[in-house]
Parts: structure tokens; C-alpha cells; sequence
């Protein structure tokens, strides 16, 4: 890679900007019922704010195809075309469900990383993941079992099984795994939505989370491992297929659905940066909170090169911002 072209700059603080633009017209729709105006909202702020970002983007994990996404859609160009030349990964609003039904826990992301860094997973969005903080760093092994693993866990961060507190989406999928932890002794959170906060969760201090189990999105997963590489977390993932015919579409496509997707996999630079911005409330970011003619937002940005992790609590001005630009918050 041509070492001039490598996003050296901290571009995560350009990234905060794209999220919170995301999160302040996304959160306008909390509790209103219509995931659709909620998504288009943060598609739509998120793309413009991109827009102004110095960088030559390629969307590799994005809304879809552009067949199905008129916006940030794989492959898309984004960024203002500059140095450096970078690969997109967009979730503009994960969880959609609790924030349309007025629930906590969603939250506006993306990430960048040197171009072709980036698993990209086409079609096959579904991925099996194992999330751990930095204390268990280095102890997780997908391929064994979650009472395995559980033990390993405990371990590496000196207390008993019975300590740890899963984190696991509440699926029908998810079932025997609920049972096997269970059967394990250790404590678990059930939650509807929202796989990247609860991966967050596990590397951030005093949310007393130690692992997220479970199958959820890859695109998420993707996101979670640039978070990770800065916040000194781990993430490992294999793919999963819904049923026979996935399963075969995918082998025909090229994916090994038996192959662990370690960091390296998920995310192959430590030059990444990573933004999220609370929509509705959550452990890990509060809310928008909207008065009058402001709004307070509440984000993250980690880069990966130095570990920085930065919460920024930012007031905006919505009527100065609505004079300035094309997005009415
Ligand atoms: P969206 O808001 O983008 O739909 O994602 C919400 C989410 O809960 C993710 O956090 C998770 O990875 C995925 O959905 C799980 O997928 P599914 O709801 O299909 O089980």
C-alpha cells in the first residue's frame, strides 16, 4: 500500500461528526413506529456529513446492495475523494427496532481502515461471535464450547464462572446456547437488540459485562472488531449460515463458513478509526437529548493505531446548523 495513502490523521474525530449528524435527525423518530423514516433519516444525514470527510471511501460494509439501497450501499464511493484511500463501514442506526419502538440501546457507528483491510461479507450477513474485554484477550477459542470458553474467561480475569455476567441476543437460535450458560452457572443479560453496544460493553469499564455469545449481524461484527482493536478487546466470528441452501450459495461464493474469523480477519490494520453516537439511552451512550433550539449528543471515537478512547458530550446548535446546512434536525 502506498504508505502516503494510509488514513494517518485522527480522522475519528471527523467520524464523530458523521454519527452525531446520524443520531440528532435519527432520534427525532424514537418511539414513532416507522423504522423506515428512522433509517432514511440517519442514511441521509450520515451520507452528507461523510461527503465533507478528507478521505476517498469505499463502502465495504454498508446498507446493502445499490439495487436495494438508493444510499451508502457497498461499493459506493464516499468522502470528499482526498487522501487518504480507506475503507467504510456504516451502521446508521443498529437498532432500528428499539429505537422506533422507544427502547434503549441504539446507537449510530462507523469505521474506517486502509483500504482492502476490511472482511467483507457480501450477502451472507450472519456471523456466530464471541466478544471479550482486554482482560480475557487471548483466552477465547470459538471453536470450543461456551462452557470452555466460560472457564477461560473466568480465568483470565481471576473470578469464578458464577461472576461473569453474557450478554446474548434474545433469539429462538439462541436457545440451547442460553441453556448451555446456564448449565455453566454463569449470570446472563437478554437483550432484544443491539449486538455492538453489548460488544462495547465488554471492553468499557464498570458496565459489567464480560462476553458477548451469540449470532447476530457480520456487518456488526466488522464494526466491533475496529472498536476492539483500540479498545484492547477481542472479537472472534465464524459465519452462519440460516439454513442448507445459504450455506451452499455461500461455499459456491467462496466463503469457508468452518473458518474462525479472528481480528486479523475481521479488521487486518490497527490503523482504524471508529465513532458511535447514542440515539436513544444506553449504558454505553446517553441519548439525544433535544431543547429548544439544541441538542446534546453523546459519543465515542477510538483510534486503533494509539488505544485512544474519547467520550465527547457535544451541545449543538439546531438553528445555527439548520442556516448552515441541508439537514433539518
Ligand atoms: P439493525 O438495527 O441494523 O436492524 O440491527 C439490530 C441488530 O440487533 C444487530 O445489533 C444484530 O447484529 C442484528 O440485529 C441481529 O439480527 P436479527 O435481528 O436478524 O437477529
Amino acid at each position: 500500500m502506498n504508505h502516503q495513502s494510509e488514513p494517518t490523521r485522527n480522522l475519528a474525530l471527523e467520524l464523530a461528526r458523521v454519527t452525531e449528524a446520524a443520531a440528532l435527525s435519527a432520534g427525532r423518530f424514537m418511539g414513532r413506529g416507522d423504522k423506515e423514516a428512522a433509517d432514511a433519516a440517519a442514511v441521509n444525514a450520515m451520507r452528507l456529513v461523510l461527503g465533507t470527510v478528507d478521505m476517498n471511501g469505499i463502502i465495504v460494509i454498508g446498507e446493502g446492495e445499490k439495487d436495494n439501497a438508493p444510499m451508502l450501499y457497498n461499493g459506493e464511493n464516499v468522502g470528499n475523494g482526498s487522501s487518504p484511500d480507506v475503507d467504510v463501514a456504516v451502521d446508521p442506526i443498529d437498532g432500528t427496532r428499539p429505537l422506533a419502538f422507544g427502547r434503549t440501546n441504539s446507537l449510530s457507528t462507523v469505521a474506517i481502515a486502509p483500504r482492502g483491510t476490511m472482511f467483507n461479507p457480501g450477502p451472507f450477513v450472519y456471523m456466530n461471535k464471541l466478544a471479550v474485554g482486554p482482560e480475557a484477550k487471548g483466552a477465547i477459542n470459538i471453536e470450543k464450547s461456551i462452557t470452555e470458553n466460560l472457564k477461560a474467561i473466568a480465568k483470565a480475569k481471576g473470578k469464578a464462572v458464577e461472576d461473569l455476567t453474557t450478554i446474548i441476543l434474545e433469539r429462538p437460535r439462541h436457545d440451547a446456547m442460553i441453556a448451555e450458560i446456564r448449565k455453566a452457572g454463569a449470570r446472563i443479560r437478554i437483550i432484544p437488540d443491539g449486538d455492538v453496544a453489548a460488544a462495547l460493553m465488554t471492553s468499557m469499564p464498570d458496565t459489567g459485562v464480560d462476553v458477548l455469545i451469540g449470532i447476530g449481524g457480520t456487518p456488526e461484527g466488522v464494526l466491533v472488531a475496529c472498536a476492539l482493536r483500540a479498545m484492547g478487546g477481542e472479537i472472534q466470528g465464524k459465519l452462519y449460515a440460516r439454513d442448507e441452501d445459504e450455506l451452499r450459495r455461500g461455499r459456491e461464493a467462496g466463503y469457508d463458513f468452518d473458518k474462525v474469523l479472528t481480528m486479523d480477519d475481521l479488521v487486518s490494520s490497527e490503523d482504524v478509526f471508529f465513532a458511535a453516537t447514542g440515539i436513544t439511552d444506553g449504558e454505553l451512550l446517553k441519548g439525544v437529548r433535544y431543547f429548544g433550539d439544541g441538542a446534546r449528543t453523546d459519543s465515542i471515537v477510538v483510534r486503533g493505531l494509539t488505544g485512544t478512547v474519547r467520550q465527547i458530550t457535544a451541545t449543538h446548535r439546531l438553528d445555527k446548523l439548520d442556516h448552515l446546512g441541508s439537514i433539518h434536525y
